[in-house]
């Protein structure tokens, strides 16, 4: 692009779903697919993608803490996050691809913990009162079927995934009631298809709402 060349804002896309529900594995792909449409990407992650989000994420993911103080760090992360990395992207016209966002926090925080929805919103006005995603891919499951994903695989799990069935199907349910409150940011795919399938129809999402 020559200099001085108008380059509109850029685009931010989420990924969402219960712990197992594969979303982490296609988001290289999104990434890739958006960059073969010409558009510079950066990927990142919630909480997380700051030097100090990621000492957050630490505590978060295996530090007991009571549910309110577990939700204001969630969105002290997330303020961080979008002061550093993605409101500079968006302005640069770069696209911002996150793994999890606010509907996390309103997924596991209020629904899963119990956190009162009227303090989600409140934190949620105060962090971004102008910014929502433009696309976001729930990936949806059962809590039975991603639990047992989870337990397949070799390795300490985190303060969430160690959560039991009840609290997962909580967090699913608070997924689908903001999905349907949101009816067009919020696409809902049905993780217990085959990859391939899941991937082609992320894409063909992506180029509906986005291209
Ligand atoms: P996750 O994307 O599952 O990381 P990984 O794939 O490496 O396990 O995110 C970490 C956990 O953080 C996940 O269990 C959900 C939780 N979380 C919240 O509870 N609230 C939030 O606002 C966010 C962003 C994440």
């Amino acid at each position: 692009m020559s200099q001085g060349e108008y380059k509109p804002r850029g685009k931010l896309i989420t990924f969402e779903g219960i712990d197992g529900a594969g979303k982490s594995s296609h988001l290289a792909d999104v990434a890739a697919f958006l960059g073969n449409h010409g558009r510079t990407v950066l990927v990142t992650r919630e909480p997380g993608g700051t030097p100090l989000g990621e000492k957050l994420r630490e505590l978060l993911l295996h530090q007991a803490m009571h549910f309110e103080t577990e939700a204001l760090l969630m969105f002290a992360a997330r303020r961080e996050h979008l002061e550093r990395v993605i409101e500079p992207a968006l302005e640069r016209g770069d696209w911002v691809v996150c793994d999890r966002f606010s509907d996390a926090t309103y997924a596991y925080q209020s629904g899963g913990r119990g956190l009162d929805r009227l303090k989600f919103v409140q934190l949620e006005q105060w962090v971004h009162p102008h910014l929502q995603p433009d696309l976001t891919l729930l990936f949806d499951l059962p809590s039975v079927i991603a639990g047992r994903r989870i337990a397949v695989q070799a390795r300490d799990l985190d303060r969430f995934e160690q959560e039991r069935a009840d609290f997962h199907e909580r967090v699913r349910h608070a997924y689908l009631e903001r999905a349907a409150a949101a009816p067009q940011r919020m696409q809902v795919i049905d993780a217990a298809q085959a990859p391939e399938v899941i991937r082609k129809l992320i894409q063909e999402t992506i180029a509906r709402h986005c291209l």
